[in-house]
């Protein structure tokens, strides 16, 4: 048998068991690398006697491919019972119902928060925050609050310690303190965020939301307080025009000291904000009094200004229609799809600030 013959039926044989990749690249190599069987073959054409040469060379191309062509099929075969394998462990039942794509909404305290700050940002205010659990000075006696006010009793606040040292702070006011004792005057923030008190029924929950508002500088006078909160109430609600009424009050941290409340009707069994001779409370305010500007050291004779405290929930219950506020708490996504709103599909007076 011819050494081409011979070359060729070992390497068929060889080819015919059973090969991994790596085995096959190295027949390959040893076949077709640079001393490898078949090129040294070739190599031998040059001295190979003329008479010779023609058949020989014409027999060692034929081999040539009948190999190659072997080993590439072999590959081929080696790599699609890979895929095959690879397949049948990767199994995928298309026949599996997909997974729901749940979009989340935001809370509408989340959206009315959004939007009162918004508001009083384009009059001037910044956005000041505190703690949930604040000390006693600065939720109480800061404020003016005298150690036998109700505020202080137990059954209206969470202490979180004997001494009564902390506590969950029952309003946003201490936010007053802290940014004043932090800064120089003049002020103008507002302060939203969570409080407490222990109180649960179906219009209070014992965690609630209310943004806080100071305003101090020199020669700022009860008609500014007014026309703030004339302009923020007709924003809020998206109304031209509102019935207003400054109803005299008190509160241990301004004087003097006064309750707002709007006018509404009920049309076609829906309330109507604006219009009416129905008066709803919505919050508190007055001119901050001097004690406070003395226990966070601003001049009283130089400085003054007035303070203003709304409950955030109050305000949402009664923009979007909601009626039951323990609803806002109870975290039931079926509410929430409902009442909540769509993070690309804003109200009209949404104006994109934080969040
Ligand atoms: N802190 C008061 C409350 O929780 C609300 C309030 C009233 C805040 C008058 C003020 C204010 O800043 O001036 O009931």
């Amino acid at each position: 048998m011819s050494d081409l013959k011979k070359i060729k039926d070992d390497f068929l044989l060889k080819l015919e068991k059973k090969l991994s990749l790596a085995d096959i690249n190295e027949i390959k190599t040893n076949l077709f690398g640079k001393n490898g069987l078949i090129s040294s073959q070739f190599k031998k054409i040059g001295s190979i006697s003329e008479s010779e040469k023609r058949k020989f060379a014409s027999e060692l191309n034929l081999i040539k491919n009948e190999l190659q062509n072997k080993i590439n099929s072999k590959i081929n075969e080696i790599q699609s019972e890979e895929i095959n394998k690879k397949l049948e462990k990767e199994n995928v039942d298309i026949t599996l119902p997909e997974r729901t794509f749940v979009q989340g909404k935001i809370h509408p305290v989340s959206q009315t928060i959004d939007e009162i700050s918004s508001i009083f940002s384009e009059i001037g205010f910044s956005v000041e925050e505190g703690p949930d659990v604040e000390n006693e000075y600065n939720n109480f006696t800061a404020l003016n609050t005298p150690d036998n006010h109700p505020a202080r009793d137990m059954h209206d606040t969470f202490y979180l310690d004997e001494k009564k040292e902390k506590l969950l702070r029952t309003h946003t006011s201490p936010v007053q303190i802290r940014t004043m004792l932090k800064d120089k005057p003049p002020f103008k923030i507002i302060a939203p965020g969570r409080t407490y008190r222990s109180d649960s029924d179906q219009t209070h929950s014992p965690m609630f939301h209310q943004v806080e508002g100071l305003h101090i500088d020199k020669n700022i006078t009860m008609g500014h307080l007014k026309g703030c909160l004339n302009y923020f109430i007709k924003e809020f609600f998206e109304v031209k025009k509102i019935k207003m009424r400054f109803r005299p009050s008190h509160f241990p941290f301004t004087e003097p000291s006064a309750e707002v409340d709007i006018g509404y009707e009920i049309k076609d069994g829906k309330m109507v904000i604006g219009e009416g001779d129905k008066w709803l409370e919505i919050l508190g305010c007055g001119m901050v009094h001097p004690n406070v500007l003395k226990n966070v050291k601003v001049d009283s004779s130089n400085y003054q200004g007035y303070a203003f405290g709304i409950g955030i929930d109050r305000l949402a219950m009664l923009k979007y229609g909601i009626n039951d506020l323990r609803a806002f708490f109870d975290c039931d996504y079926r509410w929430l799809n409902h009442f909540g709103f769509d993070p690309l599909d804003v109200p009209t007076n949404y104006r994109g600030l934080s969040r």
